[in-house]
């Protein structure tokens, strides 16, 4: 085992977490899914609209999400509206526009979503996002082979800011950076499974390796690492979409090959909080990511796109340390009990945390809560 090492850092933002609450999934709450952040060394996260049997679509649904989480939540949180061309919900986007940190689009089949769109068929959508909230991003899952199309329509055509989620290939990776040339204002981001996960974990994981976009070869697994220590890849963000283990056994028996089909059941998504940043820490402590590149990919880039200020009273001290991810039981802090990561090597503890001055976790324990929504132009 290596010597321990204290490091204090900004604290990390993560843009891109499905907290579950309210919804049908009970695998994760707001209350447990901001407690994995918490310990995870997050100090701001966002949530995601598609809450299954209740996705984020209307003002009223977003009013009482964010109830909950003034209530509940361990750390402040903000969140997205949603909007598919299904939903129709065109008059709701204008009054969760001043609330919502941004939009999330769904262009490719996932949970609460059974199909596959082409970019013009959010025209209307994006239309009115550009009215409403011209400076509040678009947050894409992008669908089938159609990233540059969306990128096109989005940014290219409209100026509107786009940020590009769970990247999973390297190749999108180069389409977006060809379009960051001219100075257009787009991201793209990573998720821990897709660096450290590869395809052939399917085979011996099942559902609990199966999650949208799918796993990546180790090659082109390793070239994402790369592209995200050379700053090609903005960001990384969890992507935390907790499924219950019953979920996901239930899955298996019945769609064992995995089929994507809106017969067939499926249940994509992995958590990831609580083990992002040492699965990060790890890696630099081998060699292959510097500490400012995980700060800017965590903390820094990730608050700018959606305009929050850090302050110099929001730290968070680590303890790295080297271990190995191998008990559920004691290490997992999701609701959902389950990890993708058991089995790997990992570094750091969460020692203290400080929100806006205030003290959340003092010596690895928890002693207060900040349950607070925030939106743009917010201060931690
Ligand atoms: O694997 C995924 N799970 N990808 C998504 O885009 C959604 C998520 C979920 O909500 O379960
Ligand atoms: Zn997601």
């Amino acid at each position: 085992m290596s010597d321990p090492q204290i490091i204090t850092v900004p604290g990390a933002v993560d843009l891109h977490v499905h907290l579950r609450e309210p919804s049908t999934n009970k695998a994760e709450t707001i209350s447990s899914g901001t407690k994995a952040a918490l310990l995870g060394g997050f100090v701001a996260i966002c949530d995601m609209p598609n809450n299954p049997g209740s996705p984020t679509w209307t003002l009223d649904r977003l009013q009482a999400k964010q109830k909950i989480i003034e209530e509940k939540a361990y750390i402040p949180v903000a969140t997205y509206a949603g909007s598919q061309p299904e939903s129709d919900n065109i008059d709701e986007l204008e009054k969760m526009a001043v609330s919502a940190i941004g939009l999330k689009l769904y262009g490719g089949t996932t949970t609460g979503n059974d199909k596959d769109y082409s970019p013009a068929d959010f025209l209307t959508i994006l239309k009115k996002w550009k009215q409403v909230a011209p400076n509040k991003p678009i947050m894409l899952h992008s669908g089938k082979d159609n990233l540059e199309e969306f990128i096109k329509l989005i940014v290219a055509n409209s100026g509107q800011r786009l940020h590009v989620c769970h990247v999973n290939s390297p190749d999108d990776v180069h389409i977006i950076s060809k379009y960051k040339k001219h100075s257009l204002p787009i991201t793209c981001g990573v998720c821990p499974h897709h660096l450290f996960m590869a395809s052939h974990d399917v085979k011996s994981r099942g559902w609990f390796a199966r999650m949208k976009p799918p796993l990546i070869s180790q090659d082109k697994a390793e070239e994402l690492l790369e592209m995200l220590a050379s700053g090609q890849i903005d960001i990384v963000e969890t992507d935390h979409a907790p499924h219950s283990i019953e979920s996901k056994m239930a899955t298996g028996e019945e769609n064992p090959e995995g089929i994507d089909n809106p017969s067939h059941k499926t249940c994509y998504g992995v958590p990831g909080l609580e083990f992002a940043l040492p699965l990060l820490f790890y890696q630099m402590r081998q060699g292959r990511l510097t500490l400012e590149r995980i700060i800017d990919a965590t903390s820094t880039k990730p608050a700018k796109i959606i305009g929050l200020k850090i302050s110099g009273r929001t730290k968070v001290t680590w303890q790295l340390k080297d271990y190995r991810i191998n008990n559920e039981k004691t290490q997992t802090l999701s609701g959902s009990g389950w990890t993708p990561y058991l089995g790997m090597l990992a570094s750091g503890k969460v020692k203290e945390v400080t929100i806006g001055g205030k003290t959340l976790v003092r010596g690895g324990k928890i002693t207060s809560k900040y349950p607070k929504v925030i939106n743009a132009g917010d201060e931690i």
